[in-house]
């Protein structure tokens, strides 16, 4: 065990500045309000059955400056998308003439709230949808309109839209609908999985780690509530599968395809294990 930590911590200079009980350099101790107005909750107490007490949001563990550019809306390169996102909800494309505003008319009653309950069970799929997936599935069918292709910026930005229309509400998945319960076991039993040639599985870092630094990077509990989320490293929106693929990918393992039946089980656990934090879409990460 000791040898192991000492590979894993040679492999990727993570460097000891604290165990999970004292968190010295740890997250800080900051509230997030947007505009000085919207207080989101981004330090919240742990459902029955998470290895954490407390649950705690990426903002915490990023730079001053890096906070400060989420707490202000005008200064988050992030809002940009979802203006655009804004644009494409009423814009008419495909063979029907219609917008999504056309059919989800009071679009602030609808979207409220709604982004902040995905991931949901779709009865029609026999699977788990993300806001992607339902978005292709109104573009296909209710639209007669090409579906988008992973990671392509209208995507993002209308997920980024959407979402946002949740700012500040709580993270929630509802387990009890369809096979969801089944969907949250195989993704948990993948984010304990060790894979690649280092070996390592999602809970060595979020979990293990956590509160650590590797390399430059202050690991945190690997949450969710802010995506899609700005990366100032990439100087864009980074969608939730492109970041899960990103960390499968620095573990050197072959990472699976976006919205495969792997990552869609992974984003109902790890969405789980927010449960409760508070939409922070678009976050600003480094
Ligand atoms: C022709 C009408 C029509 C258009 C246009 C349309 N939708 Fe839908 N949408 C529906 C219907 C009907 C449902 C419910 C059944 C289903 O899931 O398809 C729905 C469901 C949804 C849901 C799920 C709501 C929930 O309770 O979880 C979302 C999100 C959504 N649409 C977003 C969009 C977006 C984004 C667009 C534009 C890209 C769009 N819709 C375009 C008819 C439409
Ligand atoms: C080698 C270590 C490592 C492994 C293994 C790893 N990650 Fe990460 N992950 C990181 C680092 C570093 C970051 C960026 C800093 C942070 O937020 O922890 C990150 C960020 C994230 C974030 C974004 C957090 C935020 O607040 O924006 C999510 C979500 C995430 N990881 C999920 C996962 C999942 C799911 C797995 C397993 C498939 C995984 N990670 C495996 C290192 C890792």
């Amino acid at each position: 065990m000791a040898n192991r930590t000492k590979r894993i911590a040679t492999m990727f200079a993570i460097t000891m500045v604290g165990t999970s009980a004292s968190l010295a350099g740890g997250p800080v101790d900051e509230k997030l309000v947007i505009d000085g107005e919207v207080e989101i909750m981004t330090r919240v107490p742990a459902p029955e059955g998470h290895p954490f007490d407390e649950l705690i949001s990426g903002w915490h563990y990023r730079t001053e400056e890096t906070r400060d550019l989420e707490a202000d809306s005008f200064q988050n390169p992030g809002m940009l998308y979802v203006e655009r996102g804004e644009e494409i909800w009423n814009t008419v494309d495909g063979a029907a003439g219609k917008s999504c505003a056309s059919c989800h008319e009071d679009s602030e009653e609808f979207l409220k709230g709604l982004g902040a309950s995905y991931p949901k069970w779709n009865e029609d799929a026999g699977k788990p949808f993300n806001i992607e997936l339902q978005i292709n599935q109104c573009r296909e069918q209710n639209m007669q309109a090409e579906p988008y292709k992973f990671d392509a910026a209208d995507q993002k930005a209308l997920t980024t839209y959407i979402k946002h229309q949740s700012l500040g509400m709580p993270m929630k998945v509802d387990l009890s609908e369809g096979e969801m319960q089944t969907w949250w076991d195989k993704g948990k039993e993948l984010y304990y999985t060790r894979t690649g040639q280092l070996n390592l599985s999602c809970a060595t870092c979020h979990e293990n780690y956590n509160g650590n630094y590797i390399r430059a990077d202050h690991l945190s509990q690997g949450n969710v509530n802010g995506f899609p989320t700005y990366r100032l490293k990439q100087a864009d929106l980074v969608s939730l599968h492109n970041r899960f693929r990103g960390c499968i990918r620095d573990t050197r393992a072959a990472f699976p395809a976006a919205f495969s039946d792997e990552l869609m089980a992974l984003e109902v656990y790890v969405t789980w294990r927010g449960s409760g934090l508070g939409i922070e879409t678009p976050a600003v990460r480094q």
